[in-house]
């Protein structure tokens, strides 16, 4: 890792925290590993990533439809989907300061390559070998305990008033898309849609990750965003490719540029998949997935149909015929994105040998849109004009009043959380019923007539 590369993380966690994105969790209390706030500008950009997602999954599609399952559920569903026997990660322990460490992060980091479809035995064995090449990331020490598979699922005491979480614990769900198969009947008895089709559905999910690591990149409550597209058999390849195209384009038309995206073939597929890629974006760290596209067959509704006692099969209304649906997925992560997004939009300019940072956002992602500025704030006749001009553009749009420190500052600050347009009502506006945009790519200024003003931005913005 180059030290440029350590800065940009460096940078972006701090500007993050500064700025009011992303807050460590309960920190007053110390903070809790793996777990992140979204702050008060962080809240919109992740909402906006949301919408983003929804409108292209289901506002634009008549194919797909939106769901919001619950986080609980039954816990067959979690012995069904295989989450209670296999999800899991190899866990080691330094001997020496007792912290936990993922072993094929370990591994992978020398360049050794653990497939996840190993048994624990073949993951100790690889490791036993290459222990004494590897040190603890956080001593330094090299004895390490032998390897043991941890459960990922995350148990709660829902409903549980014995206390023995051993019998019948009910998990914090592990991905969303288990709610998508479980509500997959319920969706088609009451909707008219028919295959193929797709269920889409934004939600928490919980992971006990052993190692919760480079800020949101990985935490142990995240919120993914995933669709589950129901095929025929035949159909399956040809829509999985459909998928691949439409995710692609989607980052693209986030704004995210194209060469710090690539995909990522999965060699070693699990045995039910047919093909599986990830989407990775470029972080700090390097090359990481960003959002899985994988090609599942019929596995999901076989399990459940197995487990539950329901026939989850579909009825082809043309020939009568029934089949499993198979299924292509798209699944994605609100935190990634963020983060991604985070890294491609950060830009350092210098200014008249003074130092800018600015965060390029496209405007549809940036949490304020329009700041508002009276040139100075103890001149009332300017702060009542700029007041009014606030209150009529905050019916549209995220917009922010801002009479602090002199105009230079006040610009910094807009920069630094992306704001395109500020708009400064100075001396003359009193006289000319004109104000001062300034653009924050450009950092161009024009003169706009108030009256003209709400058209102008328009016509930016939208
Ligand atoms: N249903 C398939 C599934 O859950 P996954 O690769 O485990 O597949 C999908 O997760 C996406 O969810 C990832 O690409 C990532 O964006 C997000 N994700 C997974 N684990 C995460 C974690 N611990 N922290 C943040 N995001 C995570």
């Amino acid at each position: 890792m180059t030290n440029k590369k350590e800065n940009l993380m460096d940078k972006i966690v701090s500007l993050a925290k500064r700025r009011g994105f992303v807050f460590p969790s309960s920190e007053i209390y110390g903070g809790l590993a793996g777990v992140y706030d979204y702050g008060y500008y962080g809240v919109e950009i992740a909402n906006a990533i949301k919408r983003e997602w929804w409108k292209t999954m289901v506002q634009l599609r008549e194919d797909i439809v939106g769901l919001d399952s619950s986080i609980f559920m039954n816990p067959k569903v979690w012995e069904a989907s295989g989450h209670v026997s296999g999800f899991s990660d190899p866990l080691t322990e330094c001997k020496s300061c007792h912290i936990r460490l993922r072993v094929d992060h370990l591994l992978e980091d020398k360049g050794i390559f653990a497939d996840e479809k190993m048994t624990e035995e073949e993951i100790n064995k690889i490791f036993s070998e290459h222990k004494s090449k590897i040190g603890c990331p956080k001593c330094g020490g090299k004895n390490f305990t032998d390897v043991k598979s941890f459960n990922l699922l995350v148990k709660s005491n829902l409903g549980n008033f014995t206390g023995d979480l051993k019998k019948d614990p009910v998990y914090l769900r592990g991905e969303t898309c288990q709610g998508i198969y479980v509500n997959y009947k319920n969706v088609l008895d009451s909707s008219r849609l028919k295959i193929p089709f797709g269920i889409a559905q934004i939600g928490k999910a919980f992971r006990n990750e052993i190692t919760a690591r480079q800020f949101i990149f990985r935490t142990r409550e995240f919120e993914q965003m995933e669709m589950q597209y129901f095929v025929h058999p035949d159909q399956e390849m040809e829509e999985y490719e459909k998928l691949r195209k439409d995710r692609w384009q989607y980052y693209l038309d986030l704004g995210i540029k194209e060469e710090n995206l690539k995909w990522k073939k999965h060699e070693n597929l699990v045995f039910y998949a047919k093909e599986a890629y990830d989407i990775e974006y470029k972080y700090p760290f390097g090359f990481s997935e960003l959002e899985g596209v994988h090609a599942r067959g019929d596995y999901d509704l076989t399990q459940h149909s197995k487990f539950s006692g329901e026939d989850l099969s579909y009825t082809d209304l043309i020939n009568n015929k029934k089949y499993i649906p198979h299924i292509i997925e798209s699944s994605s992560g609100v935190g990634r994105t963020f983060f991604a997004i985070l890294c491609d939009v950060y830009n350092e300019e210098e200014i008249n040998g003074e130092k800018r940072v600015v965060m390029k956002f496209p405007k549809k992602l940036a949490p304020i849109k329009v700041a508002i500025f009276p040139l100075l704030k103890n001149k009332p006749k300017l702060v009542e004009k700029a007041r009014e001009i606030y209150d009529l553009l905050k019916l549209d749009y995220m917009c922010e009043f801002d009479d602090n420190g002199n105009i230079g500052k006040r610009y910094r600050r807009q920069d630094e959380i992306g704001t395109p347009y500020c708009v400064t009502v100075d001396f003359d506006s009193l006289d000319d019923e004109a104000v001062t945009v300034r653009d924050r790519d450009t950092m161009k200024q024009e003169r706009v007539g108030m009256g003209e003003l709400v058209k102008y931005l328009e016509e930016k913005l939208n």
